[in-house]
């Protein structure tokens, strides 16, 4: 959906705020008011089954409020990365059509656990808006849970809102969820309130254009939920009452700028444009050509965050579980570069601006950025080998079944129910040979008014799963184990920090020994060992990359006692050695982690500096291309698909 151009009514006595300034200034009024400022967990949830990714900032903190975690303080503030592209809250399809919807997005929140409720929420949350960044009240409208008699009152009596802007919405028992909040199908949950800011009815789409119409409607965006943490939904069983009841509230970061700064798309805040910006100095657009190409100019945006996001927090590219979400943010994202007409490999830049425009906040990019921009030009080039012969492929298919017009950007379900079908075998076929994920493929057959035969799909995936399954099925269920337990030592011993830029050694301490998936607290003699440290100068790979090798050593670089072999990150930020052990390795002793220098060196050449990985990209970028070409994708399909 092209974003509306018109301006919208912006009030005076707002203030402008950079989104730095805004995250700045949350924090600190929550923490003048008692919270302690919490960071950013990361977008892998440590030690939670039921998710994939963190898709809110209540996920570090559902055990507190169950009661089965206790924390030094009851109140909390703080900004959290969030990553919605699986599960409950899924907004993958929405990306570059909605100018509010996004994969990652930061949300600011502040919390009570056990300590204040409604009446402080709503409160701090008004006071927030409307004096410290000077929105004015009558801009605002609220709305609360159907039968929530004491927020309602809240709103009306003390905050004195008019009964216009106040509306109550759901019915949880009869299957409505409107203003009741849940992270997942299990797990904390409640009645919420949330807080929509007004545009101007010049914005109105016809007279249905009221607050809760607020995901589709320009007039109306809603900013702020506050959620009243009072139910625990157990798995497959009843809502019981939660032992003491609690405040989560989410401020869209992303949302507030929008408002703040007077304009009508996040992506027109300054978190996306100065990636706009790389973007359309790469492709040489001007300012007309980007509003043309909005589509896929915020599918890249969207997408490059996300990706130096997953990365840094330790997903790579592969093809199963969190890794595969990862590929398909990246595959579409080089896609749509090439509907912008970009061949050669661009997201290595986007994500250097992502890092640029993120890095204060977020000094885990800074400390990342050689290994995030790294595997984005692996698995970028490694897709644009095959992008155009699978793209040829496809088209080849899909015209001769359709007259439709070709239209980017068309939602798969807006194609009609009776359009034609492509096979979900040929789907397979592409998702196998060209590395096409099934939403791209989907997404492609859509523009040219295509169904995708998806149960067709999954068939051919499961018998093709079922083929490799067999003789994989120890080996799964050793690492299902094996991942039990580095959840559990990460919960248990937080994340080993890297001290691997300053130098190649560092006196470090034993935090965990496992052989076999069993945990020991000393090991003797040899065989293959995995030490986990608190800290550590290897540099961790995943996703079968081979991160560095060495030798751990006693205290001072006295006797061999690791010969490591393998350092990787099975958890979060967990980094694990694997190798051969000779002697004895204890639990709490200090040991010298040594990385193999000659090794170390060969991997930094390759990662010096943009300068150098900019240059290596192009070289191989060239061959790609020519390599894409010779697979046969005649001129004329290309320029009909690009
Ligand atoms: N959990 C609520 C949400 O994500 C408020 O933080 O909207």
């Amino acid at each position: 959906m092209p974003t509306p151009l018109v301006p919208p009514d912006q009030p005076p006595g707002i203030s402008p705020l950079p989104a730095a300034e805004v995250r700045r200034r949350f924090l600190a009024f929550f923490a003048a008011r008692g919270h302690t400022v919490v960071p950013s967990a990361s977008l892998v949830p440590a030690g939670d089954q039921t998710l994939l990714f963190t898709n809110s900032g209540m996920v570090q903190f559902k055990e507190v409020f169950t009661g089965a975690e206790k924390r030094s303080y009851t109140r909390a503030v703080d900004v959290q990365r969030c990553l919605r592209v699986a599960g409950k809250h899924n907004d993958f399809e929405e990306v570059g059509r909605s100018p509010r919807h996004h994969t990652f997005f930061e949300m600011m929140g502040n919390w009570s656990f056990g300590d204040y409720f409604k009446r402080e929420a709503i409160h701090w949350a008004w006071e927030f808006l409307t004096v410290e960044m000077g929105i004015p009240g009558e801009r605002l409208a609220a709305t609360t849970y159907t039968d929530d008699e004491v927020a309602w009152a809240i709103w009306r009596d003390e905050i004195g809102l008019p009964p216009e802007r106040m509306a109550r919405w759901g019915n949880v028992e009869a299957g409505d969820d409107k203003n009741f909040w849940r992270m997942a199908e299990a797990g904390p949950c409640g009645p919420c309130s949330e807080i929509h800011y007004d545009r101007g009815a010049h914005l109105s789409e016809g007279p249905e254009c009221v607050p809760d119409h607020s995901e589709t409607c320009p007039r109306w965006t809603e900013i702020w939920n506050l959620v009243f943490m009072e139910f625990d939904q157990l798995p497959d069983g009843p809502r019981v009452a939660l032992p003491f009841s609690s405040v989560d509230t989410g401020l869209g970061l992303e949302r507030l700028a929008t408002v703040l700064q007077g304009v009508l798309s996040n992506y027109d805040t300054d978190l996306f444009t100065p990636i706009h910006a790389t973007l359309r100095r790469l492709l040489g657009h001007d300012p007309e050509v980007f509003e043309a190409e909005r589509f896929s100019y915020q599918v890249i945006a969207d997408h490059s965050r996300a990706m130096t996001f997953l990365i840094a927090d330790g997903v790579l590219p592969a093809n199963e579980g969190r890794g595969y979400v990862l590929r398909r943010i990246i595959r579409r994202a080089v896609r749509h570069g090439r509907l912008l007409g970009r061949r050669e490999p661009f997201l290595v830049e986007t994500a250097a601006t992502v890092i640029e425009v993120m890095g204060e906040a977020y000094p885990l990019l800074r400390d990342e950025r050689e290994r995030i921009l790294a595997a984005i030009a692996r698995e970028e080039v490694q897709f644009a080998r095959t992008l155009d012969a699978g793209t040829a492929q496809l088209e080849e298919a899909l015209i001769p079944l359709t007259d439709a017009e070709r239209v980017v950007g068309r939602r798969p379900e807006d194609v009609a129910p009776d359009a034609p079908v492509l096979a979900g075998a040929f789907a397979f076929r592409l998702h196998d040979t060209y590395g096409f994920p099934i939403d791209l493929t989907i997404e492609l057959a859509a523009e040219h008014g295509v169904r995708v035969d998806r149960a067709g799909f999954e068939v051919a995936l499961g018998e093709q799963r079922e083929r490799s399954r067999g003789g994989r099925k120890a080996e799964l269920a050793r690492h299902a184990q094996l991942t039990a337990q580095y959840d559990e030592i990460l919960r248990r011993a937080g994340a080993t920090t890297f001290v691997g830029y300053e130098s190649t050694s560092a006196e470090c301490r034993v935090l965990a020994i496992l052989r076999d998936g069993t945990a020991y607290d000393e090991l003797t003699g040899s065989g293959e060992a995995e030490v986990i440290l608190d800290r550590t100068p290897f540099y961790a790979e995943g996703g079968g990359q081979v991160g560095d090798t060495g030798e751990l050593r006693e205290a001072g670089g006295g006797s061999p006692l690791l010969a490591v072999e393998e350092t990787f990150r099975p958890a979060g930020t967990l980094v694990v050695h694997r190798g051969r052990l000779h002697g004895r390795l204890r639990v709490g002793e200090t040991v010298s982690a040594e990385v193999d220098p000659g090794r170390r060196a060969r991997t930094m050449r390759n990662h010096t500096g943009t300068h150098l990985l900019h240059r290596a990209l192009r070289n191989v970028a060239g061959s790609g291309a020519r390599q894409a070409g010779s697979l046969g994708s005649p001129d004329y399909q290309i320029g009909r698909a690009h």
